[in-house]
């Protein structure tokens, strides 16, 4: 195993929506197509990321394997043998290199993380965890223990990549170069998991917000185990504007603009295509009619996929990598844990 490696988390808990499917799904389907045959690729269930957010923990388990099942279902490849699909939680070197990373990140660093400042701000003292605090450590342990270069992350994870760069580089200054792989700075990530800016699919009904399955917003969310039928009429009541003339314009028209964007990516084109077609015409419900049917039908093939996935072979693959990570981190735990003076 010596390709240089491509990691990212396929987050665990949640119903998965429209927004997951366009913005994290497909873009990590088309890595998997794309580096396959030069890259190794770790693709990673952050199980103990689950509990930083208020979670259903009777469900949790079951919830990682249908999730899964779902990215199957969008053409993961299973079959492909520089892929390997792990859960966190079965690889215990992730948590004891949390404890050990713990003690070369600081106080101040953690406490600037605007995802930390965001989840806790305005709560009492009490009811923000350690784990929430603690969570990009636990990330930068995912991250270091394969030794990847390459971290396909959304923006809104960009600190968490530079946390790591910074603690790598602190403790190669400490133990020596060699120790640790510092994965690529913010800039070149972004060229290499070639997606720009990202994909950042708005609430139907509030189009100004993403969508979201942690906002309570039924009618603009759309959940990839919705009835196509459903589907298709959150659609037709998404909310538009009164210009009445459609234009892809994300700050003056972002409902019209929202459905211009799924339709671009349901039918694989590129929006500013999608938009030629569409521009200038003053019928908002002839658009709504495309987005509802180009939905309908991928929401019927992805659930007929998703029922006919091997739940068993889905589980031979989980178990395998997580069989082979085991002794890969366990490896690269040992050369830190002699570095630090733990080990002989
Ligand atoms: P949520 O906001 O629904 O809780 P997560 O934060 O769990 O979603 O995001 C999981 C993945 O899906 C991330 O890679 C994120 O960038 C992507 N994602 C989430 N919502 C959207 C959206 N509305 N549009 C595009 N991508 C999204
Ligand atoms: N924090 C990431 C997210 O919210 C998930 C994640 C956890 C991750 N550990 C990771 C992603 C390591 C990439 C690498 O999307």
């Amino acid at each position: 195993m010596s390709k240089p490696v491509i990691l990212t988390g396929l987050r665990a808990n949640g119903e998965l929506h429209l927004g997951n499917y366009l913005g994290a799904i497909l873009p990590m389907i088309e890595l998997q197509k794309k580096y396959a045959g030069k890259y190794q690729l770790n693709m990673f269930v952050p199980d103990l990321h689950s509990f930083t957010t208020p979670i259903e923990h009777d469900k949790l388990y079951l919830q990682i394997v249908q999730n899964l099942k779902k990215y199957v279902a969008g053409g993961l490849d299973l079959d492909n043998e520089d892929t390997y699909i792990y859960r966190q939680s079965y690889v215990a070197a992730h948590s004891e290199l949390t404890i050990i990373l713990n003690n070369f990140v600081y106080y101040g660093e953690l406490q600037r993380m605007t995802q930390f400042k965001e989840k806790s701000d305005g709560a009492k003292d009490t009811s923000i965890s350690a784990g929430l605090y603690d969570y990009p450590v636990l990330m930068a342990a995912d991250i270091l223990l394969y030794g990847a270069e390459w971290v396909p992350v959304g923006e809104d994870q960009r600190q968490h990549i530079e946390l790591t760069r910074d603690v790598a580089l602190r403790i190669n200054n400490k133990f020596g170069e060699e120790l640790l792989t510092v994965p690529a700075e913010w800039k070149k990530q972004v060229e290499f998991a070639g997606r720009g800016d990202g994909v950042r699919i708005r609430s139907l009904r509030n189009p100004e917000k993403k969508m979201s399955k942690s906002i309570d917003d039924p009618a603009g969310t759309i959940l990839l185990s919705d009835t196509p039928e459903a589907a298709a009429k959150k659609i037709m009541s998404a909310t538009t504007d009164s210009q009445g003339e459609i234009h892809f314009d994300l700050k003056a028209q972002p409902g019209v603009s929202n459905l211009l964007q799924i339709l671009a990516l349901l039918i694989g084109e590129p929006v500013d295509e999608v938009t030629k077609k569409w521009e200038g015409k003053t019928n908002y419900g002839d658009l709504k009619t495309a987005v509802a049917s180009e939905v309908k039908v991928f929401l019927t093939a992805f659930q007929k996929k998703l029922d006919a996935i091997d739940e068993a072979e889905l589980m031979r693959k989980l178990e395998s990598s997580e069989f082979l990570m085991r002794d890969v981190a366990l490896q690269r735990l040992y050369r830190i844990q002699q570095a630090v003076g733990l080990r002989p």
